[in-house]
């Protein structure tokens, strides 16, 4: 099979990573691609978000599928497109993204579904959700609506923050109009935890579960970040859980977006929170996570060529998905000042001692070259190592005796990633 992946980060060195490994896969180009996925796939320069670019590019190759790993292109209906042009593409069309795009039809549809979720207000007016923080005492969440960069939700302990946080997105606009619209949410308390489900429309399976790790230092200290690592499975879940989240909320979520004439096909990425009445849905995305594909798809027993092919010919029920049984972690290296300001283009030591090393694997996620042929780093997360093994400490060990060896003096790292 001819395959494109959308992309280049560090989700799609291992999405393509593991399409690399399976015999169906004949042809495989990464675009944009990254110079840890050139080892073992053609890179192209299409950027993720440039969508005629991409359809070129899938006509050209002749792609019986294209995977597409990032939010925008979804957003913006990349998966239209392809399929106007009759190319299968991997993920959901533009109004089924809304689960991910908009956090008002997400949060709307749990509703009417009866997926649990916390209380939530919609406010497009400052008078509106003053008053509804009022009536939370502040202890709520604000959300912008729409695509903020991973920046549009603040969590708040009194009214002045939350009120401060509503009044920059209503008024001041500071992401523009996917601020223009809020929502004050009930804010609700637990662990967290990350579950990643693939559907064809009317079945779906779980691939995996994760728990990331969000800000930016040691023991949840610091900013939020896009994730500084993961662990799978995520330690807070067990069976029984898994169960309840696929029968109360993963089932119910395929079931309503179908019986809306809006299938979801593609990766369903639920964030939970389990809470003393039960899990509840934090928010859906509508692809894999970054850092959590990194330690979701090292466990995937099953070919993915084979999962990707299954749903996009509707034939997801036939399948059953096997993992090893390993553990998995992935400390993420960043640019030191991440996520604030960080300098790019520094030059990166040799990756030498970590290659070929048995369990462990170094994903690109913010990397270039120079003119030099040098690598260098270009981004705020620039790799992520991940280790699998027998248990958690096996892991930690293989990962952070990588990390070290590796030995970035610009970058760091957090140490504590699944300690337990
Ligand atoms: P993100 O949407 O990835 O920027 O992260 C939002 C984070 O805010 C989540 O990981 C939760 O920790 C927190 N959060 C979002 N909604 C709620 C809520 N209703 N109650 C409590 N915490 C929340
Ligand atoms: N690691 C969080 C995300 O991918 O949204």
């Amino acid at each position: 099979m001819n395959i494109l992946v959308v992309g280049g980060g560090g989700r799609e060195h291992a999405i393509a990573y593991s399409l690399s490994k399976s015999p169906l896969a004949k042809k495989l180009i990464v675009a944009p691609g990254n110079p840890g996925i050139e080892a073992f796939a053609e890179c192209s320069s299409v950027a993720a978000d440039d969508i005629d670019g991409q359809c070129k590019l899938a006509k050209e190759m002749n792609a019986d599928i294209v995977f597409i790993g990032p939010e925008i292109p979804l957003v913006l209906g990349l998966k239209d497109k392809l399929s106007d042009l009759g190319i299968n593409a991997f993920g959901p069309t533009k109004k089924a993204a809304q689960l991910e795009g908009s956090k008002t039809f997400s949060r709307n549809f749990c509703k009417k579904n009866n997926i649990p979720q916390p209380h939530f207000k919609y406010c497009n007016d400052l008078e509106t959700a003053k008053k509804q923080i009022e009536l939370l005492k502040g202890y709520c969440v604000v959300k912008a609506d729409g695509l903020a960069a991973g920046k549009g939700v603040v969590v708040c302990d009194t009214a002045e923050e939350a009120i401060a946080a509503s009044s920059q997105m209503l008024e001041e606009n500071i992401f523009g109009d996917a601020g223009k619209s809020i929502l004050i949410e009930e804010r609700i308390t637990g662990i967290e935890a990350s579950i990643f489900a693939v559907s064809d429309g009317d079945t779906a399976v779980i691939l995996g579960t994760a728990q990331d790790h969000k800000r930016a230092y040691d023991n949840d200290q610091g900013p939020n970040t896009g994730g500084m690592g993961a662990i799978s499975p995520a330690p807070a879940l067990d069976e029984e859980l898994n169960k309840n989240i696929f029968d109360n909320i993963i089932k119910p979520t395929i079931d309503g977006m179908k019986s809306d004439g809006n299938p979801y096909e593609g990766i369903l990425y639920a964030g939970i929170m389990l809470t003393e009445n039960g899990p509840k849905v934090i928010e859906f995305n509508c692809r894999f996570g970054d850092p959590e594909t990194q330690v979701v798809l090292p466990r995937l027993k099953t070919d993915l060529v084979e999962i990707v092919n299954a749903a996009v010919s509707k034939k997801l029920q036939d399948m059953s998905i096997e993992l090893i049984n390993d553990t998995a972690i992935t400390v993420v290296l960043a640019s030191k000042g991440y996520p604030g300001k960080f300098t790019k283009s520094l030059e990166l030591p040799s990756l030498n001692p970590t290659l070929n090393k048995k369990d462990i694997s170094v994903f690109h996620s913010g990397t270039s070259k120079n003119e030099d042929g040098k690598l260098i780093s270009n981004g705020g997360r620039v790799l992520s190592i991940t280790a699998t093994g027998k248990n958690v400490q096996d892991c930690r060990n293989k990962a952070y005796d990588a990390v070290e060896k590796i030995n970035w003096n610009e970058g760091f790292y957090r140490k504590d990633i699944g300690k337990l």
